[in-house]
C-alpha cells in the first residue's frame, strides 16, 4: 500500500528517480511524474489505465518556467496568469520540443497549470523539471479530493502520496485554449466563467461529444461512480414504491421520498463553492455503501462552480 506522508523531500527524491507521487492541489489530487521523462510519463498512463490519446496537464510553479516548454505569444496569457495563477486554471499553449509527445498524445499543444497548494508549490520549486499530472483516479472514475481517496484507489500504483489535506476547490481546473484567435473554454472547472469573463470579456465554451471530442479526453461519459447513476429530474417518483436502495446527491434540500440517511446534501446553505468541494466525495461515499444500489443526482444552479458541477453530472450520467 502506498505510503501517505507530508515530506516534500521524499516526494522530490522519488520524482527525481522517475517514480510517481500523488500531489495535493486545490482542485483534486494529481498523479505526478517527471514530465520530461518518457518512462515516468508512461507509468502514469499505466497506473491510471488511461488511453494514450488523452493528454496530460504539465504543472509548474512560475510563469517564467513555462517559456522552457511552451510558447507564450498570446496576449491573454499575462492577464489570465496575473489574475488567476497560482490557481484552478489550465491554459492550452503551443508546445516546445522538450515536452515528450507522450505527454500531449502527439498534439502540438500542451496544457499548463500553476496549482495553488503550498506543499506542491514548494515541491515544484525544488525540482528542475515540471510535473505531468492527471487526476489521481483510475480512468473514468470520480477524482480524489483527499489522500485517503488516492490510497483507496491507486494503492501500490503510486510510490508516495503527499498529504496536503482536503482539496479546497474540489473540482478539476478550468481549461482555456489560447491557441486560436480568441480564448475558448475547453473544460468548465474550478475557476468560474464569471470570474474569467470579468478579466478577459466574453469567452466561448466548447461543447463536446464522445464521437469527436473538441479536445481528446473530454469524453462524454466520465467522472462516473461504479453504480448506476441517474438524474433525479429524469426519474418519475411514482414509478417507485421502495426507496431503501436509492442513494441521492442533492444540492440543498433532501427529497421526502428517499430515506434521509441515504442522501448527501452538498450545501445546506445553497452555496455552489461549498457544493463543489463536497461533490466527488459524496459519490464515493454512496458508491461504497453496499445497501445502496443506484445513485440519483440533482443539478446545481447554473452559475459559478454550479456550471462545472452540472458538467460533471452530465458526463457521469451519459451512457
Ligand atoms: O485540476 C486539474 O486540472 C487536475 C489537477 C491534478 O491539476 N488535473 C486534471 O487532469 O484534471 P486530467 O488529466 O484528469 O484532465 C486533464 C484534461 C483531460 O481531459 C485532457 O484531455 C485535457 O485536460 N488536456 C490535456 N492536455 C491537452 C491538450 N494538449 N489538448 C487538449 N486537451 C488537453
Ligand atoms: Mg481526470
Amino acid at each position: 500500500m502506498a505510503l501517505i506522508g507530508d515530506s516534500t523531500d521524499k516526494a522530490k527524491q522519488l520524482l527525481q528517480a522517475g517514480k510517481l507521487v500523488s500531489i495535493p492541489t486545490e482542485t483534486v489530487y494529481g498523479l505526478a511524474g517527471n514530465a520530461l521523462n518518457q518512462k515516468a510519463v508512461l507509468s502514469i498512463f499505466k497506473a491510471k489505465n488511461r488511453p494514450a490519446f488523452d493528454p496530460l496537464i504539465v504543472h509548474t510553479h512560475h510563469i517564467n518556467e513555462i517559456a522552457h516548454f511552451a510558447q507564450l505569444p498570446s496576449k491573454w496569457i499575462n492577464e489570465l496568469a496575473d489574475a488567476f495563477w497560482p490557481g484552478p486554471l489550465t491554459l492550452l499553449l503551443l508546445k516546445k520540443k522538450i515536452i515528450p509527445d507522450l505527454v500531449t498524445s502527439g498534439l502540438d499543444t500542451v496544457a499548463v497549470r500553476i496549482p495553488n497548494h503550498p506543499l506542491t508549490l514548494s515541491l515544484l520549486k525544488q525540482l528542475d523539471f515540471p510535473l505531468a499530472a492527471p487526476s489521481a483516479n483510475p480512468f473514468g472514475y470520480v477524482s480524489p479530493t483527499n489522500a485517503q481517496h488516492v490510497q483507496d484507489q491507486l494503492n501500490d500504483q503510486v510510490d508516495y502520496i503527499l498529504d496536503g489535506g482536503a482539496c479546497g476547490v474540489g473540482i478539476e481546473s478550468t481549461i482555456i485554449s489560447l491557441i486560436e484567435a480568441s480564448p475558448k473554454i475547453l473544460r468548465l472547472g474550478g475557476l468560474s466563467l464569471e470570474n474569467i469573463e470579468a478579466v478577459i470579456g466574453k469567452v466561448a465554451v466548447a461543447s463536446h461529444s464522445s464521437s469527436s471530442p473538441a479536445a481528446p479526453g473530454m469524453l462524454k461519459s466520465h467522472y462516473a461512480p461504479k453504480k448506476s447513476i441517474v438524474k433525479i429530474d429524469e426519474v418519475n417518483m411514482k414509478d417507485f414504491e421502495d426507496f431503501s436502495e436509492i442513494g441521492a446527491v442533492v444540492f440543498q434540500h433532501t427529497r421526502k421520498e428517499i430515506p434521509k440517511q441515504n442522501q448527501i446534501v452538498l450545501s445546506p446553505t445553497g452555496d455552489v463553492d461549498a457544493a463543489a468541494k463536497e461533490f466527488f466525495a459524496a459519490f464515493r461515499n454512496l458508491d461504497e455503501r453496499p445497501e445502496i444500489k443506484s445513485i440519483w443526482v440533482e443539478n446545481a444552479p447554473n452559475h459559478g462552480l454550479g456550471r462545472a458541477i452540472n458538467d460533471r453530472i452530465k458526463r457521469a450520467t451519459a451512457k
